[in-house]
């Protein structure tokens, strides 16, 4: 025990996770169209928009998004929930035109041409960056090219019309494997002020120093690292900062002035 806190089976705790709104990964290649759910998928940059997912090597969709490299991510409603074991427990290796019995339909993406299915709440298009080797599964990372939405996306999803399907994760084998899916049903909203009342003063200062680093720095471009490194660790000194943090400064500035 950790305070209250009770220690978990490693084997159990990917379900800490959890809840998460699965994606319905789709890719087609040479005319075959396929898919699967993805649990492990999340946004990885702003700019360039990239999203990554991981996917094992045995799925089917696995080699579709690698030869294509292009994909799409869905997001289905709850209603759909008793279409899911096609897409998340059967591979379409074994089961040919598995979404279309799923009672999916396919349609093309206007950007990328990529499988988006019709009956989805939202869908991103993306072209394949990269796929890194992890463990198990290797990330997909993927650039978005294209975003869809139906109204529920009203810039943030109103969630009085919005009901995801959620996945709260799986029972173990030997026994019966079951998946368990939930969806909202009442849900506390709150909008929070940006840095509200005192934390203001510190997200200011942020921007404060930076923008001082960022003038010192081109200021001394001719200078040594040493010099440069000395008067940031100045200017973070006025300010009450830690002066160690001056290199971890002049590498943020760097990037900014990229
Ligand atoms: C809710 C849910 C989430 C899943 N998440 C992932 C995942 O993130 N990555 C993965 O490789 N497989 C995941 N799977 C398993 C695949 O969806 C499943 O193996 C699928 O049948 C593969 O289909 P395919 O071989 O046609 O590509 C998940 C399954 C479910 C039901």
């Amino acid at each position: 025990m950790v305070g209250e806190l009770r220690r978990i089976d490693l084997g159990e705790a990917e379900r800490l996770l959890y809840p998460v709104i699965p994606a319905f990964v789709t890719s087609e290649f040479n005319g075959r169209v396929g898919g699967m759910l993805a649990a492990w998928w999340t946004q990885l940059s702003f700019k360039p928009f990239l999203v990554g997912v991981a996917i094992a090597p045995e799925r089917f969709t696995y080699k579709l998004v690698r030869s294509s490299r292009i994909f799409a991510l869905n997001l289905l409603d709850f209603k759909y929930v008793d279409r899911t074991p096609l897409l998340g427990d059967v591979s379409e290796r074994f089961y040919p035109g598995k979404l279309k019995v799923a009672g999916f339909t396919i349609v093309k993406g206007d950007v990328l041409g990529a499988p988006i299915v019709l009956e989805a709440t939202a869908a991103l298009e993306l072209t394949l960056m990269d796929i890194i080797k992890t463990g198990d599964h290797d990330l997909f990372i993927g650039e978005v090219k294209a975003a869809y939405a139906r109204e529920e996306f009203k810039g943030l999803w109103d969630l009085r019309l919005y009901k995801p399907l959620m996945y709260l994760g799986r029972t173990r084998r030997p026994d019966m494997v079951r998946r368990v899916y939930v969806a909202f049903k009442d849900v506390d909203v709150r909008e929070l002020e940006y840095a509200p009342g005192p934390l203001k003063e510190y997200s200011n200062l942020r921007f404060k120093v930076l923008e001082e680093v960022e003038e010192a720095v081109k200021r001394l471009s001719n200078v040594s690292l040493e010099e440069k490194l000395q008067a940031i660790a100045r200017i973070l000194e006025s300010h009450g900062l830690d002066p160690g943090d001056a290199e971890y400064y002049l590498e943020e500035v760097g990037r900014r002035l990229v």
